[in-house]
């Protein structure tokens, strides 16, 4: 590992578990000062003792905050401002799936993903890019889906959230790559997480591990400052049949 992300400053949304956590550990493991969100106070307290456990010293930390809320996100923002005294890199990880027919799907539930999946993603790509611009740059890295370019039946308020994420990433790499932000998109097929409370009878081996997630993360991180990798399409290599 290249010592090229000690000291940095990374926000991960969405790190209770999952994802979030496996990205938010790796960055702490490779020497990146880490705050992270979720809405469920039990949970996030429980992910940053776990991180500052993985590497002693390392002061992780973090707020309850809800992405879709432009409140939390600025009190977030101002929170890592406080406690991180900048930030060099975002990840824009928090998200929820919830599948059923469009008839059966409620504006709610939609609404509740197009303001986490896709809202969110631009409230905090937002306030960070104004940090940016007096950093003079830094990384936003999106966790989109597979699901941003198929669409599934089922799927049509988790697709439209997915496929708006991947339209924005690209439009916010051209607007502000010449400015040293480099933005990336990740799009993952199963990943090996508890993602919407489809709960542990899911999980399974052929799935894609958090933690390959999270070493793509470091990749797109790690590359000369003169390349920027703007996606990375990523799925299980033997997917299950049934
Ligand atoms: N698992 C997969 O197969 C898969 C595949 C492709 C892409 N993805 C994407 O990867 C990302 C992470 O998914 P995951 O599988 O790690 O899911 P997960 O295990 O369910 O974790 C989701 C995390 O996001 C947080 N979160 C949800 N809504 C939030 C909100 N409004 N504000 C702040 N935090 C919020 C959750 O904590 P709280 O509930 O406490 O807020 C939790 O920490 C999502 O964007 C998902 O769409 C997942």
């Amino acid at each position: 590992m290249s010592d090229s992300l000690r000291g940095k400053r990374a926000l991960v949304t969405g790190a209770s578990k999952g994802i979030g956590l496996a990205v938010a550990k790796s960055l702490v493991q490779a020497g990146v000062q880490v705050a992270i969100c979720a809405r469920k106070d039990t949970e996030l307290r429980r992910a940053l003792q776990l991180l500052n456990e993985s590497v002693p010293d390392s002061k992780s930390t973090g707020m309850v905050a809800d992405v879709s809320k432009t409140k939390d996100v600025s009190d977030l923002f101002s929170f890592v401002d406080r406690e991180l005294g900048g930030l060099d890199i975002l990840i824009n990880n928090a998200g929820l799936g919830i599948f059923r027919s469009t008839a059966d799907l409620t504006p709610e539930e939609w609404d509740s993903m197009i303001a986490t999946n896709l809202s969110g993603a631009f409230y905090c790509s937002h306030a960070a890019l104004a940090r940016f611009k007096q950093a003079g740059g830094g990384f936003i890295i999106n966790i989109s889906s597979l699901a941003g370019k198929n669409a599934f039946a089922g799927g049509s308020g988790y697709n439209a959230s997915k496929f708006g994420i991947n339209g924005f990433s690209e439009a916010m790499m051209l607007d502000h790559r010449n400015d040293n932000v480099r933005v990336s998109y990740i799009m993952p097929g199963s990943v090996d997480t508890d993602f919407s409370g489809k709960g542990t009878e899911e999980k399974s081996e052929w799935k894609i591990a958090p933690g390959d997630i999270a070493d793509l993360v470091l990749h797109i991180l790690q590359m000369p400052s003169r390349t920027l990798i703007s996606r990375i399409e990523v799925r299980p290599s033997r997917p299950n049949k049934n």
